[in-house]
């Protein structure tokens, strides 16, 4: 099922008197349990079209449809509800808040998105989570005692304890090695078809497109090519 659909969308910066249009016109659609891959030399726009698809910032023209509803004509608080509850984000770098431990992490991300959870439920969630991660002996761990691996596991666990339809991920992997990448790359590709997420995935590797069902490559501001 089409869950998330990118329709004609144009982003314009202006940079003193100079308007330049950073991407131009870009047509795609996104399916339920499928990982789509978004790549592209730097500087192509490919952050700029998943911060603008994932709510983060606004388009100059164009729609985003999210469930069949328009996102371009939302209100920002009807948007960052969406964004809370309905989309995960994982980034180059884990962002863990060094003073807590991996289950304090998780839960603080339980209380903005679903603040409704008694104290036995978040734990429920949370074993779920740090189980399918595979890092449950980890829980009362502190960030800087992680891998680079597992703050990247953990991270993960966070973009979707609250069960987001739709995942977002800025290279991932650009920070660790080939083989760490790997694991994260199967692990993403795992939980996607398991929870049956629907998966945008910035990256600059070629050898990790095997991972991906599409992959989108874009020049430019423009979608090159886009291969299923
Ligand atoms: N807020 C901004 N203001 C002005 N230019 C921007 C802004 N954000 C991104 N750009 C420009 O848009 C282009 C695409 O950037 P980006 O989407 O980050 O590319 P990629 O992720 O493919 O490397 C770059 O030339 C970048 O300098
Ligand atoms: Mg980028």
């Amino acid at each position: 099922m089409e869950i998330f659909t990118i329709d004609e969308v144009r982003k314009t910066f202006t940079n003193g008197e100079v308007q330049e249009e950073i991407l131009k016109g870009i047509n795609l659609s996104l399916r339920e349990g499928e990982i789509t891959a978004l790549v592209g030399a730097s500087g192509s726009g490919k952050s700029t079209l998943l911060t603008i698809a994932a709510g983060l910032q606004t388009a100059s023209d164009g729609r985003i449809l999210f469930e069949g509803k328009n996102m371009t004509t939302m209100n920002s608080e009807q948007v960052r509800k969406i964004r809370a509850s309905k989309f995960g984000f994982v980034f180059q770098f884990a962002h863990l808040v060094p003073f807590l431990t991996i289950e304090e992490q998780l839960i603080l991300m339980l209380e903005v998105s679903n603040s409704k959870l008694k104290k036995y439920e978040q734990r429920r969630e949370i074993d779920n989570i740090l189980k399918l991660v595979g890092m449950e002996h980890r829980r009362n761990a502190y960030p800087s005692s992680l891998s680079g691996g597992e703050k990247q596991r953990v991270a993960i666990a966070r973009a979707i304890i609250h069960k987001p339809k739709v995942l977002f991920a800025d290279e991932p992997t650009a920070s660790l090695d080939s083989k760490r990448s790997k694991d994260v790359l199967s692990l993403i590709r795992d939980l996607t078809k398991k929870l049956n997420i629907t998966t945008l995935m910035v990256t600059h590797d070629e050898e990790m497109l095997s991972y991906a069902d599409h992959i989108i490559k874009m020049s430019d501001g423009q979608v090159l090519q886009s291969k299923n």
